[in-house]
């Protein structure tokens, strides 16, 4: 989605700006621009296509200004164009502004400003914010008229209040020649502090190699950022102060570090991002605890249903998540998808808690979603791998996986860290509720503490996963089947696969299979069956028996002994609690993704119309 940089300092702006975007280009783009302010005007420079084209823009190299904005932009009102791209200006030249998010009213503002004489050279919802805070800051309300220091801010207030919708917004002038005005609501905004300069991102990392101290703004907080300082206001425009964070990310974390994609950086990863998820959190022999939650037993014991909600491979972590509640806390657990959710009129009260799970914490419908179930009373939980993102200071407790940064957009390490860190929790749980032997308890935590290195194991043979991807990446069709966590493990893996490859693949229940899908199956499909529960193996056999009998090609990934000569191929993974095989088992499938993806000759890390952060509906 649309990634914001802005830099003012003694500098010349435009390499810190565009550098800033490159790092922000995971997030999946179609158009990039700049803005600075050159002497007493805005000089834009635009364009569809990659950051990177930006530099042959003629007179780029020329720009001097050390204070600008910068955006990449995800199209939703407008194609992919010049005209469409950001920073949009005014008519009178005089603001230019760059926007992260959806402007909801946005013809009712076009349309008011169309009667008061401004035109429009776009087709985006943002054009309308440059000529409403124009319209404001000539026929503002008095008070803002007569303030002439706080007029540009007054203005961009004015406009502010009149946007329905999501917004991060940037925007500078040439008659506040020291300042970048920024303001954001349900759309994420962090102001780095360096000396004599400081720096604007919507994500940390764009940043990250400048400074480590960061003011994570507030949802309806203004800024007004100069080269030595920065003023923070409230939505009437009182001043208060602001305290910062210091983010501990390696910016070399966020680099690939010798490897050909950041999806293969990542999967590689995972053994550590787990080992550091586990963390202090648990010992054998000891009881598991969170430091950073206060749960009670008497709150946790008042707590008759329990909801995960999240997006697309973090929904996928909480149906693993209700297998571990359930089993091990007797809590009725349901998942749901955020954005069904949030317009499903859910049954929550004070007895629900609402567990959400977003890598980024930025996720419009998650957070929305978090936002409905505080107001029917239920305690939320956040799960996030991004300290101090939105949904983290939404919620009424919060937990941190610790996978560092996660640019690819296809997630992976986050998935494999969301499932362990629920794991966690729900012995946490289990343990404050006696809900679960303790023999049953330290056995899931011995294999937990052994998963990094069964990780490992898999990582240390990946020949077997190339040369079945070598022998189905030009297929078109392809089926995932599991039972249980299988089931669950299985439909990421579908996921991964139409992502990151475009094959059109579907996951299901094995046993569901003969109600329909079976129709599907003819000679020559492939269907990969994921076999890790011991109770299930002989069903699950049978099931997949049934897709061979059709013709199918089959791959199964399994820590079982099965029959030999049944199937084409078996991949060995080790064995572990079926409650957490998702760890394990997902490893072969993302990799199988990757290598049918890099043997197309696609890009592993930007697929096509995907962004690594989806912040609006
Ligand atoms: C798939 C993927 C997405 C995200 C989803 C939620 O590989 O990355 O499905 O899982 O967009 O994102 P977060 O976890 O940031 O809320």
């Amino acid at each position: 989605m649309c990634g914001i940089v802005g830099y003012i300092g003694n500098k010349k702006a435009t390499p810190v700006l565009i550098d800033g975007l490159l790092c922000l280009e995971y997030r999946g783009y179609d158009s990039a621009g700049i803005a600075t302010i050159e002497n007493d005007s805005i000089k834009v420079m635009k364009d569809k296509g990659r950051v990177n084209n930006l530099y042959n823009l003629e007179g780029i190299n020329d720009l001097e200004g050390t204070v600008g904005i910068a955006h990449t932009r995800w199209a939703t009102h407008g194609k992919p164009s010049k005209e469409n791209s950001h920073p949009h200006m005014d008519n009178s030249n005089t603001f230019a502004v760059v926007h992260n998010g959806i402007i909801e009213n946005y013809s009712e503002l076009r349309e008011f400003l169309s009667k008061n004489g401004y035109n429009f050279l776009s087709q985006t919802d943002t054009e309308v914010i440059p000529n409403l805070i124009h319209y404001y800051y000539t026929n503002g309300p008095v008070s803002i008229l007569e303030n002439i220091n706080e007029r540009f801010l007054g203005a961009v207030k004015s406009a502010v209040n009149d946007l329905k919708g999501s917004y991060a917004i940037e925007a500078i002038s040439p008659i506040c020649p020291n300042e970048i005005i920024v303001v954001r609501k349900d759309s994420p905004l962090v102001i780095g502090k360096g000396k004599s300069e400081n720096f604007i991102a919507s994500d940390i990392p764009a940043i990250l190699t400048h400074t480590k101290d960061f003011y994570l703004l507030d949802d309806n907080e203004f800024a007004v950022v100069s080269k030595n300082k920065v003023r923070f206001f409230d939505n009437s425009l009182i001043e208060h102060n602001k305290a910062i964070k210091n983010i501990e990310w390696d910016a070399n974390a966020a680099g690939k570090d010798g490897y050909e994609d950041y999806m293969l950086k990542e999967i590689n990863e995972q053994p550590t991002a787990i080992r550091e998820t586990i963390g202090s959190r648990f010992k054998l022999g000891e009881k598991c605890s969170f430091h950073d939650i206060d749960i009670t037993k008497e709150y946790l014991s008042s707590v008759n249903r329990i909801f995960f909600v999240a997006c697309g491979t973090a929904w996928h972590a909480g149906l693993v998540g209700k297998a571990l509640m359930e089993n091990l806390c007797k809590i009725p657990t349901e998942v749901d998808i955020a954005s069904e959710f949030r317009y499903r009129n859910p049954i929550i009260d004070e007895h629900t808690l609402c567990i959400y799970i977003s890598q980024s914490g930025e996720t419009a419908d998650t957070i929305a979603a978090l936002k409905l179930a505080k107001s029917h009373g239920a305690k939320t939980l956040a799960i996030s791998n991004v300290i101090g993102s939105s949904i983290t200071r939404e919620a009424d407790y919060s937990i941190y996986t610790h996978a560092g940064p996660e640019i690819a957009v296809a997630s992976t390490k986050a998935y494999t860290s969301q499932v362990a860190l629920v794991a966690i929790l729900a012995m946490y749980f289990a343990e404050i509720l006696g809900t679960s032997s303790e023999s049953e308890i330290e056995k899931l935590k011995s294999d937990l503490i052994d998963l990094p290195s069964k990780i490992e194991q898999i990582l240390a043979n990946t020949d077997e996963i190339k040369n079945f991807a070598k022998k189905i990446y030009t297929e078109k069709d392809m089926f995932f089947l599991g039972r249980g966590t299988d089931y669950n493990v299985a439909l990421e893996g579908s996921l991964k696969l139409k992502e990151i490859s475009y094959i059109h693949s579907e996951a299901y229940a094995a046993g569901e299979l003969k109600h329909g899908p079976i129709a599907l199956i003819e000679n020559g499909v492939t269907v990969i069956g994921i076999i890790t529960n011991p109770d299930l193996v002989e069903k699950s056999i049978s099931n997949i028996q049934e897709v061979i009998t059709r013709g199918a090609k089959t791959l199964i990934i399994t820590n079982q002994i099965i029959p030999n000569g049944h199937f084409d191929y078996v991949l060995t993974i080790p064995e572990t609690n079926p409650l957490i095989s998702p760890i394990l088992s997902v490893i072969p499938m993302q990799l199988l993704s990757y290598y049918i993806s890099k043997f197309k000759g696609l890009d592993v890390d930007k697929p096509r119309n995907l962004a690594k952060s989806v912040t609006v509906e």
